[in-house]
């Protein structure tokens, strides 16, 4: 079971009923600067005078990262409050998320808050800051037989003392839809990969036709089909595996509407993900230690799961096809060598010199089958595809590869709304050049450098002439590595802020 979210609301006025068992006084929560000053609280409050002897009292400095709080012990009928430091005013902006994620962690315990804003947030910042604390209140625990270490908070008012109560409420509709989608790609990606096979994560995608039934259908393809379109640079790779390699396709009818069986999208947007449900690396096989993270290599299929979740619970009137290419990457006796040769659905043949690099030979084939029965106005795919986006971007900014300006600068919007930053790459032909093989059109690796662009400049070769595009190798972004690996949702944020201003034009 996924944890259940925060109950979040909005108002610009704070009133205090008197509390009882189903209606807990909440904690009243401030936020305090570099200079100790009290940030946008409601002028007639009590607490007030409250928030300042307990700055004076516990000498609070206000820092980010500082938190201190008054539990009301001698009087019951008083609300706690807790005093959280955000530092610098004019380095707010780049802490919302870290201010967020404090806040969170200073009130778990109780089971209500009121966060008193005032106009410190601005809009921009509201989307980012509830995104983050719905994030620290993420839980994936259901393999565990108990869940110790439950979190008391359930719900979270937050309170400005301006009139735009309406945009406010927006806001915090569109975000906790954004939240349902990064929820639901995190639970999808933390899952074990014995659970979630190929053919799990293709009903996943079936589920949503059932969940937003009046706007979802969803078609899973099987080996058996992909053979007959021709995709054999996916099948290259699912070759190996007892698991059935699996292609969802999900059409989304936000303007279309699904009125009759023959509906049709109409100028759709492309999203691809790549569905590595296990990345072993096949004969090519990866060293053992942290080979267990390689379940994550769904990351990109995931992100897209949860974006078409969130642009669905919010009933965006824009319509999408998503691909998922779902597969696993396994060594047998009947597994892709090295050397071997094999042809992607439009044609181009591939000398496999790594299997390894089976990200790419998954997408190719979905890139072929989006543009073939699709004509996108613009492909996005998202992929873990390459170690070295990790190494030359680390678990900050995701790569962003595009052949087109306007779609380029979209997403940097996108991803500066919402704080899923990426980097633009370079896609140059003198980087491509890596990629001649010696007998087939193409080799699927390069050589030592570039990694993440040789790999992109892969994809782009299955890109039409004037199709737009763009590709995100989220491969540091989509997880947590480390003891405490756990998927992020990256980037349905961003993706989903991007569609919403698709929506709009
Ligand atoms: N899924 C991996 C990429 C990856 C590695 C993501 C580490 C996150 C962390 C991908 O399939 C892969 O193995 N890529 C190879 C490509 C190489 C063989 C050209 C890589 O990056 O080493
Ligand atoms: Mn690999
Ligand atoms: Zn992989």
């Amino acid at each position: 079971m996924p944890s259940a979210a925060l109950k979040l609301g909005v108002t610009n006025a704070l009133t205090l009923k008197k509390p009882s068992k189903n209606n807990p006084l909440p904690t009243i929560v401030l936020y305090v600067n570099d200079q100790a000053e009290i940030l946008g609280a409601l002028g007639e409050a009590e607490y007030l005078s409250r928030a300042e002897a307990l700055i004076d009292g516990a000498n609070f400095k206000g820092g980010l990262g500082e938190h201190v709080s008054d539990y009301a012990l001698h009087a019951k009928d008083l609300p706690a409050i807790t005093l959280i430091g955000v530092g610098k005013l004019d380095k707010l902006g780049a802490n919302i998320a870290k201010v967020a994620a404090n806040t969170y962690a200073a009130i778990k315990g109780a089971p209500k808050a009121a966060l008193l804003w005032g106009d410190v947030i601005c809009h921009k910042h509201f989307t980012q800051f509830v995104l983050a604390l719905q994030a620290a209140s993420y839980r994936f625990d259901h393999h565990k037989s108990s869940s110790a270490d439950v979190d008391a908070l359930k719900e979270v008012i937050l309170v400005n003392n301006r009139d735009e109560l309406a945009a406010y409420e927006t806001a915090l509709s569109f975000a906790i839809a954004t939240d349902k989608g990064i929820s639901a790609a995190r639970d999808v990606a933390n899952e074990a990969p014995n659970v979630l096979t190929p053919s799990e994560l293709a009903k996943k995608a079936k589920h949503l036709s059932k969940a937003y039934a009046n706007k979802i259908s969803v078609t899973v393809l099987g080996e058996k089909e992909m053979q007959k379109m021709g995709m054999g640079c996916f099948l290259a790779v699912s070759q190996g595996s007892d698991e059935e390699g699996k292609m969802a396709v999900i059409e989304y009818y936000g303007k279309t509407g699904k009125a009759s069986k023959k509906a049709r999208l109409s100028d759709p947007i492309a999203l691809v993900g790549k569905g590595l449900t296990f990345d072993s690396g096949g004969i090519s096989i990866k060293p053992s230690a942290g080979m267990e993270e390689m379940k994550f290599d769904m990351g990109g299929a995931a992100s897209i799961l949860g974006t078409i979740t969130a642009i669905a619970e919010a009933n965006l009137p824009i319509d999408v096809v998503a691909i998922l290419a779902c597969a696993e990457n396994m060594p047998s006796a009947r597994a892709t060598r090295p050397g071997d040769v094999v042809t992607a659905m439009n044609g181009m043949s591939v000398e496999v010199l790594n299997t390894d690099a089976e990200g790419r030979l998954v997408l190719c084939d979905a890139l072929c089958y989006v543009q073939e029965n699709y004509k996108p106005k613009a492909i996005i795919d998202t992929a873990t595809l390459t170690g070295a986006c990790v190494i030359a971007l680390g678990s900050v900014r995701s790569g962003l590869y595009s052949n087109d300006e306007d779609l380029l600068f979209a997403l940097e919007a996108a991803s500066e709304f919402t704080n899923d930053l990426v980097w633009h790459m370079p896609l140059d032909d003198g980087y491509d050049e890596q990629l001649k093989s010696k007998v087939a059109d193409m080799q699927n690796i390069g050589g030592r450098e570039a990694g993440s662009v040789t790999a992109a400049c892969f994809l782009k070769r299955f890109i039409k002439d004037n199709q737009a595009w763009a590709h995100l190798d989220i491969a540091g972004t989509a997880w947590k590595s480390g003891s405490t690996a756990s998927a992020t949702g990256r980037p349905v944020a961003l993706l989903t802020q991007y569609l919403r201003s698709q929506a709009d034009n």
